[in-house]
C-alpha cells in the first residue's frame, strides 16, 4: 500500500548518532517459549551493557502487548503484526543508535525471518533461549499453562499453538540446570564483536 509519502532525509545519519553514543547499534532477539527466561536474560544483558556506559532499551512482549499492541490477540496473523511492529520499533531504535534487546515467543520461522529484512541481517542477533515445554510448565511462573491446559487459554504456545525452533540462531542458550549467569556471560561474549 502507498499513500504518496516522500520521504524527508534528515541531516543526522545513523553513524553520527552511533558516533555520539560510542558504539555501534544492533538488534539482540530472544525467542522462545513463555516462561523459557527470555525476559529475564534480556534484563540482565541490558543491566551488564549499561554498566559498560552504553545505550540500551528492552522491547518486551508482555509490556509492548499493554501498551502499542493491545489491539493485537495470539491469532497467527496478530502475531505476525506483533513481530512486524517490533522489528519497525527496533529499526527506529537502532537508527536512534541505541542497541536494542527484544523478548518476545516470536514462535514462526517466518516471522523472525522478517525482522532480518526489516532491521538488515547485519544488524540482527538471533538468540534461541531453548527450555524445553516440560520446564516452562514446570515453573508456570503466569499461571498460564495451567489455564491452558484446561482450556481456559487458547492458542497458547507449545500447548495449542506451535513453536518453530530456529533452525540457525545466532547463538542458542539453556536456562535450565545452570546459572543464568552463564547465559549472560555467553550473550555478552557473543555480542562483543557487534559493538565496534
Ligand atoms: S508472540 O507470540 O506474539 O511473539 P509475545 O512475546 O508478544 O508473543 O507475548 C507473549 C507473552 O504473552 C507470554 O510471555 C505470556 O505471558 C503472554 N501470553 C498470553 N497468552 C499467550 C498465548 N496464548 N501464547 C503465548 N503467550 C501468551
Amino acid at each position: 500500500m502507498s499513500f504518496n509519502t516522500v520521504r524527508h532525509n534528515y541531516k543526522i545519519t545513523k553513524q553520527q548518532r552511533e558516533c555520539l553514543h560510542g558504539h555501534k547499534a544492533f538488534l539482540v532477539w530472544f525467542t522462545g517459549l513463555s516462561g523459557s527466561g527470555k525476559s529475564t536474560l534480556a534484563n540482565l544483558v541490558e543491566i551488564a551493557l549499561h554498566k559498560q556506559g552504553l545505550s540500551t532499551y528492552v522491547l518486551d512482549g508482555d509490556n509492548i502487548r499493554e501498551g502499542i499492541n493491545k489491539d493485537l490477540s495470539f491469532e497467527p496473523v496478530d502475531r505476525k503484526e506483533n513481530i512486524r511492529r517490533i522489528a519497525e520499533i527496533s529499526n527506529l531504535m537502532l537508527d536512534a543508535g541505541v542497541i536494542t534487546l527484544a523478548a518476545f515467543v516470536s514462535p514462526y520461522i517466518k516471522d523472525r525471518e522478517k525482522i532480518k529484512k526489516i532491521v538488515g541481517t547485519d544488524n540482527f542477533i538471533e538468540i534461541f533461549v531453548n527450555t524445553s515445554l516440560e520446564v516452562c510448565e514446570k515453573r508456570d511462573v503466569k499461571g498460564l499453562y495451567k489455564k491452558a491446559r484446561s482450556g481456559e487459554i487458547k492458542n497458547m504456545t507449545g500447548i495449542s499453538a506451535p513453536y518453530q525452533a530456529p533452525l540457525n540462531p545466532g547463538l542458542e542458550v539453556v536456562t535450565d540446570g545452570q546459572p543464568i549467569e552463564k547465559s549472560v556471560k555467553t550473550i555478552l561474549k557473543y555480542i562483543q564483536n557487534k559493538l565496534k
